[in-house]
C-alpha cells in the first residue's frame, strides 16, 4: 500500500477534477450553504477547488444543488479560481449519482485520469492529491482511495482488506456489523478513477442499500468484476480528509489551517510571536523579519513587506503596508501604508487611506479615501475624509475635515509643508495650499494661499478682576486674591462694569502668538 510521498517530478495529468457539493449541509443550521462557509477568509469550496485547480486539470467541475444560486455566484464571481463547470443535482441521490452529473456535464467522454473531493473537505493539499494520482498511474489502477486512520471512525465508510492486504470494499457505517465497525482505516471519500471504467461502471450501482443511494463506494466492486485494478493511498495527516458537517468542526478545521499558515509564515522569516492568537488568511503575504504581535489578525487581500511591526491586537484588511512601517493597536481596510510610516495607538484607517513614506498617523485617528503625503504627520484625534495631505505637513491635534454637508461628500486639499493648528475644522470644499499655516481653533472655509496665516475664530477678550467683581466670596474669588488679583487692578484698562461681551481688536500679529500645534 504506498503511502503518499511528494509528488513525482513530472505530475500526472488530471483530465478532469470534480468536487462533490449539492449536499444540504443540515448540520450548519444556516441559510448559507455550508460549502460558502469561510475558514482562513475563503469559502470551503474555494479551498477544495484551489487544492485541485493547482494540479490543472483539463476540466474542473462542481455538483451542486443545496444554495446552487448562491454557489453559482460565488464561483462565478471569484476571480482567484479558474472557470468552473456546475453540473446541477436537483435531488441528492448519493455520490454515486452526483459524480454521474459530473461527468454529463462534460462535453466529451472522459478517458483519463479522473480526481472526485469534496466540497467540505478544505484541508486537503495539492501534494496530497498529487500523490493520490501519481500512485493512481504508477500502480495501473482503475481506482484508487484515498484512505486515513483515524482514533475515531464512526460514520465514516471503513475499508476492507483481502488476505492479501488488497483493497476489498467499502462497507458504510450503517450497513457495517461490529466487527467492520472495529476497523480505523476509513474510506476519505477522495478518490482518482481511470475515467474509461469510472463511466462504465458508475451507471450500474444500485441503491440497494441502507440509505436508498446510489454509493459511488460501489464502482469498487464493479470495478474489480471487470478485471480493474483497485488500490489505496494513505494520507499521512488524517485531518487533510476531515469534513466540515457542524460549526463545532468549521471552527476546529479553521484552527488547524491557521496553524499551518503561520507555521508557513514562520518559516519564511516572519516572527509570529502568539501564534495561538494571530489570525493570518491564506492569500495573505508578509516580508522577511516583520513581527506579528499577539491578537492580530491579517486578513483577506493584505501584503506586508519586511522588517515591518504589526500589532498586538491590530487587524488589517486588504492592505498593503510597506517595510519597516509600525502598525500599533489599530484597525486598517483597504488601507496603503508607505515605507517606514507608522500608526497607532487606536487609530482606523477605512478603504482609500493612502499613507506616504515615513508619514505618521498617531492616537485615535481615523482616515477615509485621503492620501497622506510623504512625512506628514496626523498624531492624535482627527477625522480625515476626502483629503489630501501634502508632504512634510503637520495636522494638529483634533483637526477634522468636515467633507460632508448633510447632502454630498466634499474634498479638502492641504499642501506641502503646511501646518494646521489644533482644534480646526476644514469645511470642505476646502484648499490651504503649500507652506500656509492655519490659526488653533480655527474653522476654514475660504482657500488659505500659499505662505498665508488663516486665522478664523473669535478673538480673546480678557476682563480683569471680572471674577473678584462678579464672584466676589467664592473659591476662585480667594485664590485669585492670594495670586495677587485685584477688582479694579491699576494700569489695566477695563470698561466693562456691566458688560462683557466687547471683544478686542483683531491684530494679525496677536493672532500669530495662538498658533499652536
Ligand atoms: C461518504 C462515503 C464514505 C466516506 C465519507 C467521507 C459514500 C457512499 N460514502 O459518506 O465512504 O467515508 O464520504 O466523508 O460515498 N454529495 C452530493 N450529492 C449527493 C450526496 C453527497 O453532492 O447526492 C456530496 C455532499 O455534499 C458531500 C459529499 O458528497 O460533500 C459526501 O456526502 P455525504 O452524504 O456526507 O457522504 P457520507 O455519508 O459522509
Ligand atoms: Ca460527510
Amino acid at each position: 500500500m504506498p503511502r503518499t510521498r511528494p509528488a513525482a517530478d513530472e505530475p500526472v495529468p488530471i483530465e478532469a477534477a470534480i468536487v462533490l457539493a449539492a449536499g444540504a449541509g443540515t448540520r450548519m443550521r444556516s441559510a448559507r450553504p455550508k460549502v460558502l462557509h469561510s475558514i482562513a477568509g475563503k469559502p470551503l469550496l474555494w479551498h477544495a477547488v484551489s487544492a485541485l485547480a493547482a494540479l490543472s486539470p483539463e476540466h474542473l467541475v462542481a455538483v451542486i444543488g443545496h444554495g446552487r444560486v448562491q454557489v453559482e455566484e460565488f464561483l462565478a464571481g471569484a476571480d482567484d479560481l479558474p472557470t468552473v463547470v456546475t453540473a446541477i443535482q436537483d435531488r441528492q441521490l448519493g455520490t454515486g449519482h452526483a459524480t454521474g452529473c459530473a461527468l454529463a456535464a462534460l462535453s466529451s467522454q472522459v478517458s483519463g485520469t479522473v480526481l472526485v473531493s469534496y466540497g467540505d473537505v478544505p484541508l486537503l493539499r495539492t501534494e496530497t492529491l498529487a500523490a493520490l494520482a501519481a500512485g493512481h498511474v504508477a500502480a495501473g489502477n482503475a481506482i484508487t482511495v484515498l484512505t486515513a486512520t483515524v482514533s475515531n471512525p464512526t460514520g465514516y465508510g471503513r475499508i476492507l482488506r483481502d488476505a492479501y492486504g488488497e483493497l476489498a470494499s467499502i462497507v458504510e457505517q450503517r450497513d457495517a456489523d461490529e466487527a467492520v465497525r472495529g476497523i480505523t482505516e476509513i474510506n476519505s471519500g477522495v478518490y482518482a478513477f481511470d475515467g474509461a471504467v469510472l463511466a462504465d461502471v458508475l451507471p450500474r450501482i444500485g441503491s440497494g442499500n441502507d440509505q436508498g443511494e446510489q454509493y459511488l463506494t460501489d464502482v469498487v466492486g464493479l470495478a474489480k468484476a471487470e478485471g480493474g485494478r483497485v488500490g489505496t493511498v494513505r494520507a499521512d495527516d488524517p485531518v487533510e480528509t476531515e469534513g466540515v458537517n457542524d460549526r463545532v468542526q468549521l471552527a476546529r478545521l479553521a484552527r488547524v489551517l491557521n496553524d499551518r499558515i503561520v507555521r508557513r509564515q514562520q518559516l519564511a522569516g516572519v516572527t509570529i510571536h502568539d501564534p495561538a492568537t494571530t489570525w493570518i488568511h491564506a492569500d495573505v503575504t508578509i516580508g522577511e523579519d516583520t513581527e506579528i504581535w499577539p491578537g492580530t489578525h491579517l486578513e483577506a487581500g493584505t501584503t506586508i513587506g519586511s522588517g515591518t511591526s504589526v500589532g498586538p491586537d491590530t487587524t488589517l484588511s486588504a492592505c498593503s503596508v510597506g517595510d519597516a512601517a509600525t502598525v500599533l493597536r489599530s484597525h486598517c481596510q483597504g488601507a496603503r501604508i508607505g515605507d517606514r510610516a507608522t500608526v497607532g495607538p487606536y487609530s482606523y484607517l477605512r478603504p482609500g487611506a493612502v499613507l506616504g513614506e515615513e508619514a505618521h498617523v498617531g492616537a485615535h485617528v481615523e482616515i477615509k479615501k485621503s492620501t497622506i503625503g510623504a512625512g506628514a504627520k496626523i498624531p492624535h484625534l482627527s477625522y480625515i475624509g476626502d483629503a489630501t495631505i501634502g508632504a512634510g505637513t503637520n495636522i494638529g491635534a483634533g483637526v477634522i475635515t468636515a467633507n460632508y454637508d448633510g447632502l454630498g461628500k466634499f474634498p479638502t486639499t492641504v499642501g506641502e509643508n503646511a501646518f494646521v493648528g489644533t482644534n480646526s475644522t476644514l469645511v470642505a470644499p476646502v484648499d490651504v495650499a503649500d507652506g500656509a499655516y492655519i490659526a488653533a481653533g480655527s474653522t476654514v472655509t475660504d482657500q488659505v494661499p500659499a505662505g498665508a496665516l488663516g486665522v478664523a475664530r473669535g478673538r480673546q477678550h480678557t476682563s480683569a478682576g471680572w471674577v473678584l467683581r462678579r464672584r466676589a466670596g467664592t473659591a476662585a474669588d480667594r485664590s485669585a486674591r492670594a495670586a495677587g488679583a485685584s477688582a479694579d487692578p491699576a494700569g489695566v484698562a477695563h470698561t466693562d462694569t456691566d458688560n462683557d461681551n466687547e471683544s478686542a481688536a483683531d491684530s494679525t500679529d496677536a493672532a500669530a502668538k495662538d498658533v499652536t500645534g
